[in-house]
C-alpha cells in the first residue's frame, strides 16, 4: 500500500463519466414513468457516515434520487465496517434478503464498499455465493465510482475494484451530500498508523494522510457561509493531523482557525487519541466558546499493562493526566471514553484498575466493548484469550458503575437553562423534539405553548406538528429531568429564528 495524492485530471476523467451516466438514468427513468432511486445503508463510524454523504453526492449528481423506506431502491449500496465480528455478521445477512428483490428487479445494482472490502476473504465469499452483487469498491475508491457504474452499465460484468493505494483525494472536487441540515462532516485526515493491536482500521483504512490545512478551511468556509450550524472534523486520531506533511499546521493550530470562521455555533473533533492530544488543544477547546465543550478520549483499558499489549503508547498515569486536566481547565463540558473489556490477558487486577480509573475520571458517558478477535490483528494470535463467561461478568460490572456515572453526569445538569442544537423529532412521540447541548449531551424536550416563532405561536398537539421543521435551529432549553442515557426539558425560546 502506497499514498497516492489524485491528480486533479485523473479526477476529472472520473468525474467527465457523470453526464453520461446522467443521461442514461434519465432515459431509463423515462422509460419506466418513474425516476430511478438509490438507497446507502452504512454501518461502522462516522468516518464511515462521511463516505457515504459522497456515495449519495456522486448518485445524486447522475440523477438518482433517495428510495423512500418502502421502496425497492434501483441502486443499493452496502457501505461495510467489519470493526467487531458482528459487524460482518450483519453484512451477509442483509444481503441474503436482497436476492428476491434483485431476482424481481433484473436491473437492480447492488454494491457493497467500505472496510469489510479490504479483506479478501469478504471479497472472495461475495464472488462466490452472492452472485447478485455487481460491484465491490474499497474505502479509499470512492472517487472511482462514476468509472465502475460506467462499467457495470456499458460492459454488464461484475466490477470488483478495491485498489491497495491509500487514495488522498481533494474532496472539494467530490460531490458531497450533507445528509444533515445542520451538520456537515469534514476528514481532515484517512487512515491511520497506529496499529493498536486489537484493531482492523490500519488495513482497512491505510496509512494516515492528512488533507491540507488550506482546502479544509476554505471547505469549512463555504459551509459557514451556506448556513451550516455545526461542522464535525473527522480522523481516526485527529491529533496527529499534519504529522505525514512539511509545514502544515498542527491539529490544534486547525481547531482554532476553525473556531475564529464566524458562523459556526459547534465545532466538534473526533477521534483524540490520548497519546497524541496535546494540552495545547485542551487550552483551545477552553479559549473558543464556540468549539463543542466534550472531549472523547478513548481509554481502552485503565491497565497499563494492557495498554502496553494493546500497543497504545500511553498508561494509566498519562491517561489520567489528560483526562483530570481537561476536567480542571473546562469542569463544565463531558469526558467520554470507549473501553473494550476481556482483551487478551487482561486479569481480574487489569480489569479492576480499568474500573479504577473509570471512577476517577468519572466520564460522562462511555462506549462499552467486549474485545472482538478480529483475524490479522496481532492481538488474534495472542495467548490467554479471555473466556466468554468471564467476559460477560466483567463487562456487566463496567456497565453497572458507567450506567450509574452516567445518570449521576445527567443529574446534574437538571435546573440548567441550556443551549441546544435541534436535531429533529425525537424518538419518544411526534410533538417531543430531540437535541443536544453544546456538551454533547442528549436532550428530548417539548414546546410548551405560548412559544412563539415568527410571531405564530406552535401547538405541538396539532394534528399536523412537524418537530423536524425545526431541525437545525439554536433554543434554550431548561432540562427538567434526569434519564438512563439521556435529559429531559421544556423549551424556553428559540435564539435565531
Ligand atoms: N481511532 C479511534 C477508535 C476507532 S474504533 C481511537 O483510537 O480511539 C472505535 C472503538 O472500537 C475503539 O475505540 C475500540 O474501543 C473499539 N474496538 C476497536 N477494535 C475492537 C475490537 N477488536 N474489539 C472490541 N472493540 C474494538
Ligand atoms: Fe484502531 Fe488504534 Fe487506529 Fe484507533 S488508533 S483506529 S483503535 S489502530
Ligand atoms: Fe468500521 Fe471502518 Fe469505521 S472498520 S469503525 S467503518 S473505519
Amino acid at each position: 500500500m502506497s499514498t497516492v495524492i489524485l491528480s486533479q485530471d485523473e479526477l476529472s476523467r472520473y468525474n467527465s463519466l457523470i453526464p453520461s451516466l446522467k443521461k442514461r438514468i434519465a432515459e431509463a427513468g423515462i422509460e419506466r414513468g418513474q425516476p430511478l432511486t438509490y438507497r446507502v445503508k452504512t454501518y461502522g463510524c462516522q468516518l464511515n457516515e462521511s463516505d457515504s454523504e459522497k456515495i449519495e453526492g456522486i448518485l445524486q449528481s447522475i440523477g438518482l434520487i433517495e428510495a423512500s423506506e418502502d421502496q425497492s431502491p434501483d441502486f443499493l449500496i452496502f457501505n461495510t465496517c467489519t470493526i467487531r465480528e458482528n459487524a460482518d455478521i450483519r453484512l451477509f445477512g442483509n444481503l441474503g434478503a436482497y436476492k428476491a428483490q434483485k431476482r424481481q428487479n433484473r436491473d437492480m445494482f447492488i454494491a457493497v464498499c467500505g472496510c469489510m472490502m479490504k479483506q479478501q476473504e469478504n471479497i472472495e465469499r461475495i464472488k462466490k455465493s452472492f452472485p447478485y452483487v455487481d460491484a465491490c469498491f474499497g474505502p479509499a475508491d470512492i472517487h472511482m465510482l462514476p468509472s465502475i457504474l460506467d462499467k457495470k452499465l456499458n460492459q454488464r460484468k461484475r466490477v470488483f475494484a478495491v485498489s491497495d493505494e491509500d487514495y488522498l483525494v481533494d474532496d472539494v472536487d467530490v460531490p458531497v451530500l450533507h445528509k444533515r441540515k445542520f451538520r456537515a462532516l469534514v476528514p481532515i485526515m484517512y487512515g491511520c498508523n497506529n496499529f493498536c493491536t486489537y484493531c482492523v482500521v490500519p488495513y482497512t483504512r491505510g496509512r494516515e494522510r492528512s488533507r491540507s490545512s488550506a482546502q479544509i478551511l476554505s471547505q469549512l468556509r463555504e459551509l459557514a457561509a451556506s448556513g451550516y450550524k455545526e461542522v464535525m472534523l473527522l480522523g481516526q486520531n485527529v491529533n496527529s493531523y499534519g504529522n505525514d506533511k512539511e509545514d502544515e499546521i498542527s491539529f490544534a493550530e486547525l481547531l482554532e482557525e476553525a473556531a475564529k470562521i464566524p458562523g459556526f455555533s459547534r465545532i466538534r473533533f473526533m477521534t483524540s487519541h490520548p497519546k497524541d492530544i496535546s494540552e495545547e488543544v485542551i487550552y483551545t477547546m477552553k479559549k473558543y466558546k464556540n468549539i463543542e465543550r466534550h472531549l472523547h478520549l478513548p481509554m481502552q483499558s485503565g491497565s497499563s499493562a494492557v495498554l502496553k499489549r494493546m500497543n497504545r503508547h500511553y498508561d494509566q498515569e498519562q491517561y489520567l493526566k489528560t483526562a483530570l486536566l481537561f476536567r480542571k481547565e473546562l469542569p463544565d463540558a463531558t469526558l467520554t471514553t470507549d473501553i473494550i473489556v476481556g482483551f487478551p490477558g487482561e486479569t481480574e487486577e487489569d480489569f479492576l484498575a480499568t474500573l479504577d480509573v473509570v471512577e476517577k475520571c468519572r466520564f460522562d458517558s462511555a462506549f462499552t466493548f467486549q474485545y472482538s478477535r478480529r483475524p490479522g490483528t496481532k492481538a488474534a494470535d495472542y495467548p490467554d484469550q479471555i473466556p466468554q463467561d468471564i467476559v460477560t461478568e466483567r463487562f456487566g460490572r463496567l456497565l453497572e458503575l458507567q450506567n450509574a456515572l452516567t445518570f449521576s453526569s445527567n443529574e446534574s445538569c437538571v435546573g440548567n437553562t441550556e443551549e441546544i442544537l435541534i436535531e429533529g423529532k425525537s424518538a419518544t412521540a411526534p410533538d417531543v423534539l430531540t437535541g443536544r447541548t453544546n456538551s454533547n449531551r442528549l436532550v428530548n424536550f417539548r414546546i410548551p405553548s405560548g412559544i412563539q416563532l415568527n410571531g405564530k405561536e406552535i401547538d405541538s398537539t396539532a394534528s399536523d406538528f412537524d418537530a423536524d421543521q425545526f431541525e437545525g435551529m439554536l433554543a434554550m432549553v431548561s432540562i427538567t429531568r434526569a434519564k438512563p442515557y439521556s435529559v429531559e426539558g421544556e423549551l424556553v425560546r428559540f435564539i435565531d429564528e
